[in-house]
């Protein structure tokens, strides 16, 4: 036997010193839920740890999350049903509570970078992520205000926006609407390759935005498809993104490999909600050991091709790398 590879696993150093792929806090995106009013901190229960905020309760938060190294954040937007309409007109209101705290925590935190998304579902009163008619969610109709949504989160101080809404060329329209506007720097991290995955349930019951009726699979992937995603790919890549995502990120680890194969655009992925309740409510049971599970998730994410994951388990994988 000339060659064994177990030489290279004997100890520690070697081990390290052969190891292919790494786990930086600077490689997590922290998704975090706000709600309007004050005095709420509400625990997501198959999040644990995880909560809506207002905005009083999130800076105190939020600075115990920069202290850990982590600098990057995705907002989301739990929104009253009364403010919900057919179009979601709430979303680029000027009293809208989701650019104010966006506004407040860039003067508070200007080093944070921060990111938004973009779909229609959590201000929509169909629940959908485009407009909804008939049993139809109108494509074309829905682009000018996604480009508005954009804008208003751009003159609010956003540093990313991450369209989720899987509309035909909405990465485009974005682009044009932030430059037209000045806002040649603000980022898109196109939500690129994303399925109608069952994995989105603990999300949806966060800010109450499941689809009031039918499903999303006329404009979320199917699960079934790989070489759709490179059609996906191009086009934001036509359209100007500057990050490709993929999500989920568990069932779809080739799906992250496909693109950093193909394409030169960092490539990032969405550890969704449902993938991280499993580790917690298995970890609940004494089922998992949570720290190496999550670990290990993480980084086969990385390891399949991602620079950037977001992830639920952020503050709890930073705690763990800083120690
Ligand atoms: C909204 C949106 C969803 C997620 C992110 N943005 C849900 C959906 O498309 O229904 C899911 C995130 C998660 O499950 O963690 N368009």
């Amino acid at each position: 036997m000339h060659i064994r590879p177990r030489r290279n696993r004997k100890n520690s150093a070697i081990r390290a010193m052969v190891e292919e792929t790494r786990l930086h806090t600077d490689n997590l995106i922290f998704p975090v839920f706000l709600q309007d009013g004050t005095g709420i901190q509400h625990e997501i229960s198959s999040l644990p740890g995880n909560y809506r905020w207002s905005l009083d309760k999130l800076l105190p938060a939020f600075e115990s999350w920069m202290e850990l190294g982590i600098r990057t954040y995705d907002l989301f937007p739990a929104v009253d049903e009364h403010l919900k309409d057919a179009t979601g007109s709430y979303s680029y209101a000027d009293e809208n509570f989701y650019l104010q705290v966006i506004r407040t925590l860039k003067e508070r935190f200007p080093e944070a970078v921060l990111m938004s998304d973009v779909a229609l579902d959590p201000y929509s009163s169909d629940g959908h992520d485009g407009i909804y008619e008939n049993g139809q969610i109108l494509n074309d109709p829905t682009l000018p205000i996604l480009g508005r949504m954009a804008v208003a989160q751009a003159q609010a101080g956003i540093d990313i926006i991450g369209p989720s809404d899987m509309m035909d060329g909405r990465v485009g329209v974005i682009r044009d609407e932030l430059d037209e506007a000045g806002f040649t720097d603000v980022s898109i991290m196109s939500y690129t390759a994303k399925y109608a995955s069952a994995f989105y349930g603990p999300f949806r019951e966060a800010l109450n935005s499941a689809p009031k009726s039918g499903d999303k699979k006329t404009y979320q992937m199917n699960p079934a498809n790989k070489r759709e995603a490179l059609i996906e790919a191009e086009l934001d890549v036509a359209e100007g993104a500057d990050f490709l995502m993929v999500k989920p990120a568990l069932c779809y680890l080739d799906v992250i490999h496909l693109l950093k194969e193909n394409f030169v655009q960092p490539i990032t992925a969405y550890n969704v909600s449902g993938e991280c309740a499993m580790v917690y409510a298995a970890a609940r049971n004494g089922w998992l050991d949570f720290d190496r599970t999550m670990m290990e998730m993480l980084l086969s994410i990385r390891r399949a091709g991602a620079d950037g994951i977001l992830t639920y388990f952020a503050p709890e994988a930073a705690k763990l790398m800083k120690a």
